[in-house]
């Protein structure tokens, strides 16, 4: 959906629906929700006043001003404390909002830019922050969609300032969060999508339509390219799959030769069984999911090229299913992977470090400034850090790591670091090769990222996002159950400020 920036009064919008907002404490409400007030002849303030309303975070007033004004209602989003309001709080607000004036089947809404006022965050990422609040909580997946169509859509979004030197600027905020909530939706759909419908091909076909839509390089090596390649340990897990493994890559201002070059990594496993280290039944079906990290890159890709960026990004995502089969890799087997460096199998279960590890060596041949790879890795770093709170960052480089975890601050797709020690070697030590690929339960999250760093020869951010990319409950206004698109805002963040 479109988001019309407009300069005027909020009181004479054509919206049927228009959103206000309140600080918790606030008992006179000022700036536009105290002209909607005065308009209303102190209702807001009889709400506050009367305990009907404080102004808490998630909290939503409903009024009717009933002729008073050309909205024929009123929403009141609460932002929570003063002292703790952020761009998050903003993005809640606005999704909160959002939410209710669909399900009152508003077609028209306007609202303000939340925290641009006493609030003082900047103008730009207020209207960023507002528009991807609002566009974030009201996309669907399109089956879901399909299903509820009786389901009402909002079919006009405004946002109105009037102050007319801020338009420049709201309007520049509100043009990132749709590309942005453009790339966050593409990685949402593919996460969602089952394995059957998102397989490898169409997650090249996805990356192709990127490219032909934007402009970007693009390439498509399969299995017979990925043997010319060496590629060995991507081929061990691609080995077992009936859907044609596909080894995409991206590529945003190809030919800027000046420009740093930074690789974009993405484990693209479509569906992971475990393999002959099959997984047990229960929870199974959630490694549709297990393309997360590509979804996030392809998606960042889209939002890359469509900001134009001046940098050249280049994403790389290994695509392959992880099944069980006659032709399987096994437990015991030894794999060469791309640099030559061989690998015992423990578990065929440990395979996005595989398909990785030969992504990994491929990001060298851009001699680029960093490579960040995104991966659904393992199901130790959701011990460690929880569901739905924090991606785990291992990093070669404390700088890279800092503007990775800023970048997480100020998108909330947080990020802690996790320890890349060499003591966690030894872990992942054998006689039959230079490495396994497991090093057993302890320690589990940091014996992979160790695993990954045999392949990488250069400034390198490993991001473990299991626990982050797909939720069963929603725990943001912001996204709905599934699939979140964990790290394409966090990876434009990280980007735009290179
Ligand atoms: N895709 C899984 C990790 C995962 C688990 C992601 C749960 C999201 C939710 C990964 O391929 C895997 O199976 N990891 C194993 C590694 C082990 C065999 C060393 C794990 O975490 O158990
Ligand atoms: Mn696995
Ligand atoms: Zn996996």
């Amino acid at each position: 959906m479109k988001i019309n920036v407009e300069r005027g009064n909020l009181l004479a919008s054509q919206a049927d629906t228009i959103i206000v907002n309140l600080f918790e404490g606030v008992t006179i409400p000022g700036g536009a929700t105290g002209a909607v007030d005065s308009a209303l002849d102190g209702a807001i303030s009889e709400l506050i006043a009367g305990g009907d309303f404080s102004g808490k975070a998630g909290e939503i007033a409903v009024l009717y001003p009933r002729g008073a004004i050309n909205a024929r209602r009123v929403l009141i989003t609460g932002l929570g404390k003063q002292e703790k309001f952020d761009l998050e709080g903003v993005r809640h607000a606005a999704a909160t909002a959002v939410k209710r004036a669909r399900d009152l089947n508003a077609s028209h809404v306007a609202t303000i830019v939340h925290g641009a006022g006493i609030a003082g965050l900047p103008v730009k990422d207020a209207a960023q922050a507002t528009a991807e609040g609002t566009l974030l909580a009201l996309h669907r997946y399109p089956a879901q969609k399909q299903k509820e169509e009786a389901e009402h859509d909002i079919d006009g979004l405004s946002i109105i300032e009037f102050d007319a030197d801020k338009i420049p600027a709201i309007e520049e905020g509100v043009a990132v969060a749709q590309a942005l909530a453009a790339g966050v939706t593409l990685a949402r759909d593919l996460v969602n999508m089952p394995a059957n419908q998102a397989t490898p091909t169409f997650m090249a076909d996805t990356a192709q339509t990127i490219a032909d839509e934007h402009g970007l390089n693009s390439f498509v090596g399969g299995r017979k390219w990925a043997r010319e390649q060496n590629l060995g340990a991507f081929l061990a897990v691609a080995q077992g799959a009936g859907e044609k493994p596909k080894f995409i890559i991206l590529e945003h201002n190809s030919n800027q030769l000046e420009m740093d070059t930074i690789v974009l990594v993405g484990k693209g496993i479509t569906f992971d069984t475990g393999g002959i280290s099959l997984k047990p039944v229960a929870g199974m079906g959630d490694m549709k999911g297990d393309m997360g990290g590509a979804a996030a890159v392809l998606g960042a890709m889209k939002v890359i090229a469509d900001l134009d960026l001046p940098l050249h990004v280049v994403g790389i995502t290994p695509c392959t299913e992880n099944m069980p089969d006659a032709d399987a890799y096994r437990p015991a087997d030894v794999i060469t992977a791309s640099n030559g460096k061989t690998i015992e199998i423990i578990s065929t279960d440990a395979e996005g470090r595989m398909i990785l590890a030969d992504a990994l060596v491929y990001a060298q041949r851009y001699n680029p400034k960093a490579v960040i790879d995104l991966a659904t890795l393992t199901g130790a770093c959701i011990v460690a850090l929880g569901q739905g709170i924090a991606a785990g960052v291992f990093s070669n480089e404390d700088d890279l790591s800092k503007k990775l975890v800023a970048a997480g601050e100020e998108t909330s797709e947080r990020l802690w670091p996790l320890p890349l020690w060499d003591v966690y070697r030894k872990a992942i030590d054998t006689d039959v090769a230079d490495m396994k690929n497991s090093g057993g339960r302890m320690g589990g999250v940091a014996t992979s990222a160790i695993f990954l760093r045999e392949f990488t020869d250069y400034n390198w951010a490993h991001l473990d996002i299991a626990g982050v990319a797909m939720l069963e409950k929603a725990a943001k206004p912001y996204n709905q159950n599934g699939a979140t698109g964990f790290g394409v805002r966090l990876l434009v963040e990280l980007l735009r400020n290179w």
